[in-house]
């Protein structure tokens, strides 16, 4: 009887059929209809209308064919690019924009890390910033004004929020600042940390002095790697540009020196909006070098922009 099925060929073919059928449906339309399958993060927003019309300049541009945005759960991707992504972090991307080719580097945590100055001076010459960049420029973004008509209907479809005015808005922005805007906020749901609420009360902390302070040879280093690695932010003579001037008496917008090693700090830290040094509040932007330089890389440019200072 058992074999009965197998001589039927017809049958069997409709059968066998109808089985795959319903093992498909239910392990397609379960985690389809369950709600926790669908995790989103606290932090995640649906993408605003300037934002999403970045998103179709990524698209269009073909970023993701250079660009991955996701970070696998591997050490040493976790390294390089930071936490790693979650399933949570994409439930506004359609479609998703993850990639398969690293050309240029994962873009996954790029929101934040850097002032929208500085993407705007990257897209218009990659090539300022690092010599070797395949990155084509887009520069010309900038003269290609925004279709608030075609954005808002993009916004319907997708069901995303929106009220008149940021359509209004969008009149005036250019492909450019939409595609700013969108690199700011990739991967912002997992990157933005709660600021912490109170900073604890700053203890009297023990300095370290540079080790090579007035040393003409780590001075004329420190030169050569503030040249490479500094000066797209703080300008060629360290007078300020995106980030501030460090040739001045103030540091983080208040005047008053600090101590060597607060300069070695920030350098190796960086710094994030809020973030208290010294008791002066930092506005973010600055971004840590623990990865890119080493220790005596970093006291060598402190010994630089002490021999700066003041001239
Ligand atoms: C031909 C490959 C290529 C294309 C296309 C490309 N990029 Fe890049 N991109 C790179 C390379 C290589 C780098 C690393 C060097 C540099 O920063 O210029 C880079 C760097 C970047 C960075 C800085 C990342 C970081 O963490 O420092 C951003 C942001 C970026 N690209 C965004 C974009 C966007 C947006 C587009 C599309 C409009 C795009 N790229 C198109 C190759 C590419
Ligand atoms: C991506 C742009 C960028 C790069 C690259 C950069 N910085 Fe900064 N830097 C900033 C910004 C922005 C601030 C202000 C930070 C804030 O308000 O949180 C800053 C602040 C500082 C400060 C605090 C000093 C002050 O007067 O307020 C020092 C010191 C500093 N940077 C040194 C360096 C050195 C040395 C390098 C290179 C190894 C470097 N920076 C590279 C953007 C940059």
């Amino acid at each position: 009887m058992t074999g009965e099925i197998y001589r039927k060929p017809v049958m069997f073919a409709i059968v066998a059929t109808v089985v795959i059928l319903i093992g498909t449906a239910i392990t397609m339309f379960i985690p389809m209809l369950t709600p926790q399958m669908h995790p989103r993060l606290e932090n995640l927003k649906p993408f605003t209308a300037l934002q999403l019309a970045g998103r179709d300049i990524y698209q269009r541009e073909g970023c993701n064919n250079c660009h991955t945005q996701t970070v696998r759960p591997l050490k040493t991707e976790v390294m390089r690019y930071g936490e790693y992504s979650k399933a949570g972090e994409f439930a506004y991307d359609h479609p998703f924009l993850w990639g398969s080719k690293r050309t240029g580097p994962d873009l996954a945590r790029v929101g934040g890390k850097y002032p929208d100055a500085w993407h705007y001076r990257h897209f218009e010459n990659p090539q300022a910033f690092f010599a070797e960049s395949n990155m084509p420029v887009y520069e010309w973004l900038k003269d290609n004004k925004l279709d608030p008509a075609k954005i808002e209907a993009h916004m319907k479809a997708l069901g995303f929020p929106y009220i008149p005015e940021d359509i209004e808005l969008l009149k005036d922005k250019t492909e450019l600042d939409a595609l700013v805007s969108y690199v700011q906020v990739i991967g912002a749901s997992v990157t933005k940390k709660a600021v912490p609420m109170a900073t604890p009360a700053v203890t009297e902390k023990e300095h370290i002095s540079n080790p090579f302070a007035g040393d003409p040879k780590a001075i004329a280093a420190g030169k050569n790697i503030f040249a490479k690695n500094c000066a797209v932010c703080h300008g060629e003579n360290a007078q300020g540009d995106i980030g501030p001037n460090l040739t001045d008496k103030a540091f983080l917008y208040a005047e008053g020196d600090v101590p060597d090693d607060d300069y070695f700090e920030i350098i190796n830290n960086g710094t994030t909006p809020g973030m208290i040094e010294e008791g002066r509040t930092a506005k973010g932007g600055m971004i840590p070098f623990k990865d890119t330089l080493s220790k005596d890389e970093i006291w060598s440019v402190v010994a630089y922009i002490r021999s700066i200072q003041g001239k």
